[in-house]
């Protein structure tokens, strides 16, 4: 990864950071895009960076600060990246959240699906130009398997919330929705050489799992402690970003370093074609590059 730049959403916490400490030791010139006050992590970027530096002295790292709750922070995030770098080799859209409470954006759209799709929609597509113009460039989108769970219903050209609200039907609404993005990019992307590909990290014991406090507190701290290590959530994100074996795989979705089939209302190319038209509208993407 010597010489390549990488972006990573949400490279303070959880998968994210394990992302950008494998990606420093290999070499990158990392970015890390987040929020500089961390909402769901306990630690400030400043402080993230510099445990990240004690691990890999000389590392090449940087924060660029980006809100994907906001609108005019990703504009901001993409002017402020395409006047500093030359080049984006990697983005790696990791960010992500599970809100239990039905919470909105700035822009008023329900915060997970505004958060895990509609932010990553526009970052990515205010970006391609950069990404189309570097050779062999990558997109990964972290998903999950909580993506069989989720169905889009689309009202008036708008995603609708579906009622009533629960935290877990949303995010996994959410994370279909990373599914289609990630297939309809492909399918656009097509005849280049940039790359996109979507998937599911394993269960990871990371600050997304919302703690409800008394008893259930309790069971949540229990379950957490069964799943995997941020480490090992990280792996198949690396592996995307930068093994040799996926550099003209596009459009799949992957677990553990393999493809997988997607669900297959994931497999739906009327509501993938649907989304898309209805994410341009949403964020105001004023042309898309494809
Ligand atoms: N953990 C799992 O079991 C699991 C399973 C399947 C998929 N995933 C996916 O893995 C990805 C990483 O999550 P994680 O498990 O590592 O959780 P995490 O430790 O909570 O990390 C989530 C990251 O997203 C960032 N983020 C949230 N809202 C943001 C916003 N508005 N703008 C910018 N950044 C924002 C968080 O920043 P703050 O610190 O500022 O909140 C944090 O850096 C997510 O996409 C998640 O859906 C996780």
């Amino acid at each position: 990864m010597l010489n390549k730049t990488v972006i990573v959403t949400g490279g303070n916490s959880g998968i994210g950071k394990e992302s950008v400490l494998a990606l420093c030791k290999m070499g990158a010139n990392v970015v890390i895009a987040c929020r500089e006050t961390a909402y769901g992590n306990e630690k400030p970027v400043a402080e993230v960076i510099g445990e990240i530096e004690r691990l890999v002295p000389g590392a090449q790292l940087s924060f660029l600060p980006l809100d994907l709750a906001s609108l005019a922070s990703i504009r901001n995030f993409a002017a402020l990246f395409t006047k500093r770098h030359a080049q984006l080799d990697v983005l790696l859209n990791n960010a992500g959240v599970l809100s239990m409470e039905r919470k909105q954006t700035r822009d008023g759209f329900e915060l997970t699906m505004g958060t895990n799709h509609l932010g990553p929609f526009l970052l990515t597509n205010l970006l391609l130009e950069h990404l189309v113009s570097t050779p062999n460039s990558r997109i990964v989108n972290v998903a999950s398997k909580a993506h069989s769970n989720g169905k889009l219903v689309f009202a008036n050209n708008t995603i609708e919330t579906r009622w009533p609200y629960t935290g877990l039907s949303a995010y996994a609404d959410s994370k279909l929705a990373n599914i289609y993005f990630t297939q309809e990019l492909a399918e656009r992307l097509a005849g280049t050489d940039t790359t996109v590909n979507a998937l599911h990290p394993g269960g990871v014991a990371t600050n997304i799992w919302p703690d409800p406090g008394g008893i259930m507190g309790i069971i949540k701290r229990r379950m957490i402690k069964n799943l995997n290590a941020p480490e090992k959530g990280a792996r198949t994100s690396v592996y995307l970003c930068s093994s040799p074996e996926t550099q003209n795989v596009s459009g799949k979705y992957f677990h553990k370093n393999k493809p997988l089939l997607p669900s297959s209302r994931a497999r739906d190319k009327s509501i993938q074609k649907k989304l898309w038209q209805v994410s341009v509208v949403a964020t105001g993407l004023e042309s898309t590059l494809f």
